[in-house]
């Protein structure tokens, strides 16, 4: 069966990447100049794939890369690319424009799709087998149009900074900002089975995915969902403080929404935040710290930040 998201269009659009490899320390003038001409945009490391803390410099290679739905204009693409070089202090990258649309991407993925191994995460779709029992915490999660998949830095530090803090408290009433396939919500009900966990997107396919990863991984009377943007739903605010905030969502709105995810924690209650780039962090920070906030961990992979935040200063 053919689902709506194969991308097979024959209507005219289709799905177009777009894509440039450059140091990280060039990354941010490349995604600011293809920005404006792109739907989606993502930067990652290439190779995928370190799992260190603090290995990253500014000459690790990245990609920056992005999606659209009509066919793009790539001399209009090259010029921006020379006019980014510059500022960038190097050549013009060569840029790649692929055609996608024939592709059924997402069933590739899954096939594709290894196990991840995150600490005591054991992630895996549908078409692996589960670890022997034992004490890794098993996490189904098929690589979905929701993100979440496990693989992207952001997610492993966030499900990292999960282990680290579940090595010191409990928490019994947790929030996942940006829920995507729900991962961080399914990690942090298999590590604090006792807790609520309230799982909230803006995107109403993440919500549905959420939904089905909790009933898959037998989660579904822990977490509970919403189709929301932001923490100022009555559902959130009328709840109980968080002891837990957790969101994976970029460094912008994170930015926009510090004041908000102040007014939902619990004074003892901690968060944590990725989908940030290293650089990003001092902004973050900024404005967290206007709110109260102070760090108190840092996890670091393939130029992605994952900070946990609490209201007293640093404990590490
Ligand atoms: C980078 S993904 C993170 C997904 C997952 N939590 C993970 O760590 O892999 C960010 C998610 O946040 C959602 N999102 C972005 N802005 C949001 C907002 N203002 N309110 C709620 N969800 C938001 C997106 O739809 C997306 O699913």
């Amino acid at each position: 069966m053919s689902s709506s998201r194969d991308l097979g269009c024959d209507d005219g659009h289709g799905l177009w990447r777009v894509a440039v490899e450059v140091p990280a320390a060039a990354a941010g003038f490349f995604e600011d100049a293809l920005s404006p001409y792109l739907e989606t945009m993502a930067v990652m490391e290439l190779p995928a794939g370190d799992v260190t803390e603090m290995v990253f410099t500014s000459h690790t290679p990245m990609i920056v890369e992005g999606f659209v739905q009509h066919k793009p204009d790539a001399e209009l693409l090259r010029r921006c690319i020379r006019e980014a070089a510059d500022p960038a202090g190097m050549p013009p990258p060569e840029l790649t424009i692929e055609d996608q649309s024939r592709r059924d991407w997402l069933r590739e993925n899954r096939a594709s799709f290894p196990a991840i191994d995150i600490g005591r995460f054991y992630i895996h779709g549908s078409h692996l087998q589960p670890p022997p029992a034992g004490s890794r915490l098993n996490l189904h999660v098929d690589a979905a149009v929701a993100f979440g998949s496990g693989s992207h830095a952001t997610t492993a530090g966030c499900l990292r900074a999960l282990q680290a803090l579940a090595k010191k408290r409990r928490y019994k009433h947790i929030l996942d900002m940006g829920t995507g396939t729900g991962i961080l919500a399914l990690g942090a009900s298999k590590l604090w089975p006792s807790a609520a966990v309230l799982a909230v997107d803006n995107d109403s396919a993440s919500v549905d995915m959420t939904r089905s990863n909790a009933d898959q991984n037998q989660l579904r009377s822990r977490i509970t969902t919403l189709l929301h943007a932001g923490y100022r739903h009555p559902r959130i605010r009328s709840g109980p403080p968080y002891d837990l905030v957790i969101a994976n969502i970029l460094a912008a709105p994170l930015v926009r929404m510090a004041a908000d995810l102040a007014t939902v924690l619990a004074p003892h209650g901690q968060a944590v935040l990725s989908g940030l780039l290293s650089h990003q962090e001092t902004a973050v920070l900024a404005a967290h710290r206007a709110q109260g906030l102070y760090p108190q961990g840092r996890f670091r992979q393939s130029g992605w930040s994952t900070l946990i935040l609490g209201r007293g200063r640093s404990r590490q």
